[in-house]
């Protein structure tokens, strides 16, 4: 695995990387959890923990990944042969599985917001638009049309499916990449655009301070440990991607400096995510709404749209943007397990991608059921969806990271950070010192302490 690389620059690689983790959880899941979490107290944590935490587990997960040139369990069994280590990576492998299971969801909705985007249906009847836009529930209707219902998510949800079974097989990922590589700056062109648009929405500042002004009491528990998984998830951290990524990293690559662009990127999405839809809740009174969280944008945003000359051309080219975001992300996460049962059970190519695509046929008609036939079905007072992503994202992610941290800080091979950080002694950076620190000290006790702390909040 070492010798062959993937990827045709190293820039390439880089952006792969940043493409991995910039999809659907900064575009989607960021703005629906800061809402449900007190807006600019959640946005705070966020940031205080991509900071503190997010960038020194990443290192830990770069490091290991190039250190063992390996998949997400291989690189434990290669650095720490004969130990039971590699059950860090397996739950990576489980934590990244369940998360593709309703992520394929979100994806699913998004091809259809395009398709109906590119149809016009999504703003069929629309009568009042400019200044009045459709305040009274006319996006809400649509989203209940194609989100809360059987059919049309289902479909779609299997239309991703096949989408990315179909990337997986014939081997077009790279394609998608370079695809994604091109389209990414257009994408946050829009984003930047979509900004100016909304900041000057009448009614815009109530919604500003939500997101920008922090309430201190807001900041409970549950709260920390949302803004934590959210870390996590936005990163792609602890799900074994950027561990199965790294280990095509050449000796060069700077592991600091990508994660540093890696982190920048996912953050900015994110709060330019945040500068469109919270000033647009408040402008269009969606706040006193009952709006899910997870459908908090696709409600928002098609109002935004619906509020610009074209909104069916803006819409197109937004939910383009974000479905080939979602598609490089899904394809990531797939190949993750892929990889591990292609070279652990020597399975063909095909035959791996339907052993890991397919149940998905059953596993996610559930997530994408629980917005509709199933929505009274929960599992701890949760429909499906949230259960599994709550439990994914807020408890298997930390507890992953955890467990790199611990590994890399402690048990692993000793100089691994040190040799990784510092390009083999070729550069003359001490930042490894204290990264180490963080590593074995603050980021695993800061993680254990959320989590323990939103445990005995229950
Ligand atoms: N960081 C990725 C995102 O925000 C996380 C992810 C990757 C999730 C792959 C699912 C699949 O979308």
């Amino acid at each position: 695995m070492a010798e062959k690389t993937n990827f045709s620059s190293k820039i390439g690689l880089v952006m792969a990387t940043v493409g991995s983790a910039v999809g659907l959880g900064n575009v989607w899941r960021f703005p629906a959890e800061t809402q449900a979490n007190g807006g600019a107290a959640f946005l705070l944590v966020y940031v205080a923990c991509t900071v503190l935490l997010g960038i020194p587990v990443m290192l830990a997960e770069f490091s290991l990944g190039r250190a063992g040139r390996s998949d997400a369990v291989g690189v434990f069994q290669r650095l720490s042969p004969r130990t039971a280590w590699w059950g860090v990576g397996a739950l990576s492998i489980l934590a990244s599985y369940l998360i593709l299971t309703f992520y394929m969801v979100v994806a699913g909705w998004t091809l259809v917001y395009l398709i109906q985007s590119v149809d016009g249906g999504l703003f069929d009847g629309l009568q009042t638009i400019h200044g009045t836009a459709a305040a009274d529930g006319f996006f809400r209707q649509k989203m209940a049309d194609y989100i809360c219902t059987d059919t049309t998510p289902l479909l779609a949800t299997y239309g991703m499916i096949a989408i990315n079974i179909g990337v997986l097989v014939w081997g077009v990922q790279k394609g998608i990449e370079r695809l994604s590589n091109v389209l990414m700056p257009v994408l946050f062109v829009i984003l930047l655009a979509l900004c100016c648009v909304t900041l000057t929405l009448p009614g815009a500042g109530e919604g500003l301070e939500f997101f920008l002004r922090p309430d201190f009491s807001k900041i409970t528990p549950g709260v920390l440990v949302s803004a934590l998984g959210q870390t996590f998830f936005s990163l792609s951290l602890g799900m074994g991607i950027l561990i199965t990524y790294s280990a095509y990293y050449p000796a060069d690559t700077k592991l600091g400096k990508t994660s540093g662009i890696v982190s920048l990127m996912s953050l900015l999405v994110a709060v330019l995510m945040g500068f469109i839809i919270f000033p647009a809740v408040t402008s269009f009174g969606l706040a006193d709404h009952e709006l899910r969280g997870a459908t908090l944008i696709f409600v928002t945003l098609p109002e935004v749209f619906a509020n610009l000359p074209a909104p069916c051309v803006w819409s197109t080219l937004f939910f383009v943007l974000l479905l080939v975001a979602a598609l490089t992300s899904c394809v990531s996460i797939a190949e993750v397990t892929i990889a591990f049962m292609q070279d652990r059970l020597r399975m063909g190519r095909v035959k791996a991608t339907l052993v890991v695509l397919l149940p998905l046929v059953v596993l996610s008609a559930l997530c994408s059921l629980s917005f509709g036939s199933l929505s009274g079905f929960t599992i701890f007072g949760r429909t499906i969806f949230d259960f599994l992503d709550n439990f994914a994202t807020n408890i298997l992610l930390p507890l992953v990271s955890i467990g790199v941290c611990v590994y890399v800080g402690w048990f692993a091979p000793a100089g691994l950070l040190r040799d990784e950080l510092t390009n083999y002694g070729s550069r003359r950076s001490r930042s490894h010192v204290l990264v180490k620190w963080v590593i074995r000290f603050l980021a695993p006790l800061m993680i254990a302490m959320i989590l323990l702390s939103n445990f005995i909040d229950i």
